[in-house]
C-alpha cells in the first residue's frame, strides 16, 4: 500500500537560489534600465557566482537538482504536454516535471548569455564590463545590443514561466508552496534523494569570496 505524504523535494539552496534569482533579476532590470552601473555590476557579480553555484548543485547536489536526472528525452516532453493537453493530470518522478525540466535549461543558457555579454559591454559613458578592453570598441557596442535583445527574451522567458505556474494552480498543482516550503505531497515509493542544502550555500560562500576579489571588490566599493 502507498501513502500520499508531504515529502521534501526542494533543498534550501534550490529554493533560495530561485527566489534571490527572481529579486536579483528585478534588481538588474531596474538599475541596468536607470543606468545605476555600480549597482547593476554588484548585483551581476551576486548572481554570477549564484548560478555557478546552481550548475555545481546540477551535478552534486539532491537528485531533483540534478540536470542528468530531470532532463527527459524530447519525445517524454511531447508525450507529457500532450497528455496534459488532453486534460489529463500526467505522473512525473518528484521535482520538475519534463517540460519544466527544459525551461530550467533555457533559463540557464539565457542568464548564462546575459552575464558573459554584459562581462564585454559598455554603457557609453563612463562604465563597461570588466572584460570589454579585451575586445574592440565595435565588438563591445555589439555585445552591449546583444545584452539588451537577450533581456527582453528573457523578461519573454519569465512571462511563460509565470503563466504556465498559473496555468497548474488553475489545474489544481500548487508548485509554489513547495518552492517556499521545500515539501510536496507525493507517493512515499518515489522519494528523491534530498540532501541538505546548506553544502550548496558553502559552495556558493566559497565561490562569491573568489567573485569578491577577482571581480566585484572595487566596485562594491562605490556602493557606500
Ligand atoms: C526573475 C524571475 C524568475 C526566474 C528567472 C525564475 C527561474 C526559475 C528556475 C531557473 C527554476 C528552476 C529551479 C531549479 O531547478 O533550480 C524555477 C522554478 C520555479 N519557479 Fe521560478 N523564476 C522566477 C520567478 C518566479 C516567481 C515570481 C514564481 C512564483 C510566482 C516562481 C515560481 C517557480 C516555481 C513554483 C518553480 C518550481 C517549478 C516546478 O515545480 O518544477 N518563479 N524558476
Ligand atoms: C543576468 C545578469 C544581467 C542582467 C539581467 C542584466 C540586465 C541589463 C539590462 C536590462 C540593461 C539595460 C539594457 C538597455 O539599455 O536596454 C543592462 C545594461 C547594461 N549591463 Fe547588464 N545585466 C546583467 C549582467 C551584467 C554584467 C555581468 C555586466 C558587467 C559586469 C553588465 C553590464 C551592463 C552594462 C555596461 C550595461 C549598459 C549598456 C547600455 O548602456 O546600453 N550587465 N543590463
Amino acid at each position: 500500500m502507498t501513502h500520499t505524504q508531504l515529502h521534501p523535494v526542494w533543498d534550501s539552496f534550490i529554493r533560495g537560489y530561485h527566489w534571490l534569482q527572481a529579486v536579483t533579476i528585478g534588481g538588474l532590470w531596474y538599475t541596468g534600465t536607470e543606468g545605476l552601473m555600480d549597482w547593476h555590476f554588484s548585483l551581476a557579480y551576486f548572481l554570477l557566482a549564484l548560478i555557478s553555484t546552481r550548475l555545481i548543485w546540477g551535478v552534486f547536489g539532491s537528485e531533483t537538482a540534478q540536470f542528468s536526472r530531470f532532463v527527459r528525452s524530447p519525445v517524454t516532453v511531447i508525450n507529457y504536454l500532450t497528455a496534459s493537453l488532453r486534460g489529463e493530470k500526467p505522473s512525473y518522478s518528484p521535482g520538475h516535471n519534463p517540460a519544466g525540466a527544459y525551461m530550467v535549461v533555457a533559463f540557464m543558457l539565457l542568464l548564462i548569455t546575459q552575464l558573459t555579454t554584459g562581462l564585454f559591454a559598455n554603457d557609453d559613458i563612463i562604465s563597461e564590463g570588466p572584460f570589454a578592453y579585451l575586445v574592440s570598441g565595435e565588438t563591445s557596442s555589439l555585445l552591449t545590443e546583444i545584452h539588451a535583445i537577450n533581456f527582453d527574451i528573457i523578461l519573454g522567458a519569465i512571462g511563460l514561466h509565470l503563466t504556465a505556474i498559473a496555468v497548474y494552480s488553475l489545474r489544481k498543482e500548487n508548485l509554489i508552496t513547495p518552492m517556499l516550503t521545500g515539501r510536496k505531497r507525493f507517493n512515499d515509493e518515489a522519494l528523491p534523494k534530498v540532501v541538505n542544502g546548506i553544502w550548496g550555500w558553502v559552495i556558493f560562500f566559497a565561490i562569491g569570496i573568489i567573485v569578491y576579489f577577482t571581480l566585484a571588490k572595487d566596485v562594491v566599493a562605490y556602493l557606500f
